[in-house]
């Protein structure tokens, strides 16, 4: 007779939606985003916290979600690139990303969105050595960064201008 695989109940909020599963204890947090909520835009690359692909933010901090336990995650609020958009329109950084062409492949690209989008929560205005120090800290294998650096600032300004 096998033993029944260990099982383990959690409930958390992802984009706005309340979710309650019965994971693997041992899953962690990108795999429960992408194979139980089918949330299958938070890539994974490395899968040992290097890459930034995998970033989601967790309670508003940015987290690398495959070194994060689903199990961490019962009670805290996720959001993914996926809740980036609101109402059919998207976020003032996926537009940036669009115009100033901070995407090749796409493959770093939500891991990027996520971990910008903490920053610019955080402080509106970021100096450009805060922006690089965030942008330096997630790989991106196609673009070359300067790309992604223009779309950081000009979201900046799209965010800026949008406010009261
Ligand atoms: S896949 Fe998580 S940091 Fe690379
Ligand atoms: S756009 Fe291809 S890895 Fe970044």
């Amino acid at each position: 007779m096998t033993a029944s695989p260990p099982s383990l109940k959690i409930r958390l909020k992802v984009n706005g939606d309340s979710y309650e599963s019965e994971i693997d204890p041992r899953m962690n947090l990108a795999d429960y985003l992408r194979e139980e909520l089918a949330l299958t835009a938070t890539h994974v690359g490395c899968e040992h916290g290097v890459c930034g692909i995998c970033n989601v933010l967790v309670d508003g901090r940015t987290v690398r979600s495959c070194l994060m336990l689903a199990a961490q995650a019962d009670g805290r609020e996720i959001r993914t690139v996926e809740g980036l958009a609101e109402g059919g329109k998207l976020h003032p950084i996926q537009e940036a990303f669009i115009e100033e062409h901070g995407l090749q492949c796409g493959f770093c690209t939500g891991g990027f969105m996520m971990a910008i989008c903490e920053m610019l929560e955080r402080n509106p205005s970021p100096s450009e050595e805060e922006i690089k120090d965030v942008v330096g800290g997630q790989i991106c294998r196609c673009t070359g960064y300067n790309s992604i650096l223009r779309a950081v600032n000009s979201a900046v300004s799209k965010m800026s201008a949008s406010r009261p």
